[in-house]
């Protein structure tokens, strides 16, 4: 114990479990039908992220990680002392890892709606870091969330890497980014990463790698939702497909539905046409001017950028007006 008082706490915020069959029969009323991308991160779907993380044609990973390397020492001398960590979605660990090290802050706090996941990664983190406070709070990041009162008066620093921003839409993304300005106080920083816009070929193979990843990945929701609803999708009968819209500047995630068929969902059916795209999730890439523009009409000022040499990722830190 030390004056932030105990080392470990856990705060359980987890909303009431939704109907998750009503909400996936909604999306597939819907025209065009449509399926909540929070459906892919089964334990599998889990595993498959991770490995499209390591592909060669799925550069954003890399080349945040690379930007990290590069800038962490001169990120941690903008932030200063004494910080608390706040991160939206408790994701690849080697990310915090890097941040926390270079940081070294008072306290950390992950949130994540995944409760296992998110005790386990916490845990393990608290031992590799004797020194650190760790607070996990299961909640989802996208509501408004109470920080651990041991954290007031803390320097906040908000970490949101791999351009998780993206995938919301644009309009999403502003009230996400106004809330966590509000989380994070007058003067908290903010270190996001930001995929950028870019030439639509190399957009385009990072999501339809020549491996078949991201087709596995893609197609793993059908087979969550077969195993945890009453559904029968048959997953021969959907191919993956990845296009990048340049007019709304996203990538957008399909299963196509590669015959005439009728899907059962417990006690409804579903119709699908030959050809028929069931939409899946978008990535929203901004331009550098666009992101800090976006950030501005949200609360924060873009203290730094930092992009790779090819301009293909941006990480940017922000500052709550
Ligand atoms: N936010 C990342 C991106 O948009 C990661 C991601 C989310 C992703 N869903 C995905 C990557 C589906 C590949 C396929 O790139």
């Amino acid at each position: 114990m030390n004056a932030a008082g105990q080392q470990f706490a856990f705060f359980d915020l987890h909303p009431p479990v939704d109907d998750m069959t009503a909400e996936v029969q909604r999306g597939l009323q819907e025209s065009p039908k449509k399926l909540s991308p929070k459906f892919f991160y089964d334990e599998r779907g889990s595993r498959l992220f991770e490995a499209i993380t390591r592909l060669e044609a799925y550069y954003p990973t890399r080349t945040e990680l690379g930007l990290f390397d590069a800038h962490l020492q001169q990120i941690a001398a903008l932030i200063g002392q004494d910080s608390c960590v706040v991160e939206y979605g408790s994701g690849s660990s080697l990310k915090i890892r890097k941040l926390l090290q270079a940081l070294a802050p008072s306290a950390y706090v992950p949130i994540d709606i995944s409760k296992d996941f998110l005790l386990s990664n916490a845990q393990t983190l608290a031992k590799d870091f004797p020194s650190l406070h760790v607070f996990p709070v299961c909640a989802d990041f996208s509501q408004a969330i109470a920080l651990p009162p041991q954290t007031n008066g803390m320097h906040r620093v908000g970490f949101f890497p791999g351009s998780s921003i993206g995938n919301f839409e644009p309009e999403q993304a502003r009230t996400f980014l106004t809330r966590v300005a509000g989380t994070l106080g007058r003067g908290g920083h903010l270190l996001i990463g930001v995929d950028c816009k870019k030439e639509t070929k190399t957009l385009e193979l990072a999501y339809n790698d020549p491996d078949g990843v991201t087709a596995q990945f893609n197609l793993n929701a059908l087979a969550h939702l077969n195993r945890v609803l009453d559904a029968d999708f048959n997953l021969r009968a959907f191919a993956h497909e990845a296009h990048y819209n340049e007019d709304l500047g996203c990538i957008q995630m399909f299963l196509r539905s590669l015959v005439e068929q009728r899907v059962d969902i417990c006690d409804e059916h579903f119709h699908f046409a030959a050809g028929e795209c069931l939409h899946t999730e978008n990535s929203y890439k901004y331009a550098p001017a666009e992101f800090a523009q976006l950030a501005g009409s949200a609360g924060f000022d873009c203290q730094q950028q930092w992009l790779d040499e090819k301009a293909y990722f941006g990480l940017y830190l922000l500052r709550a007006r």
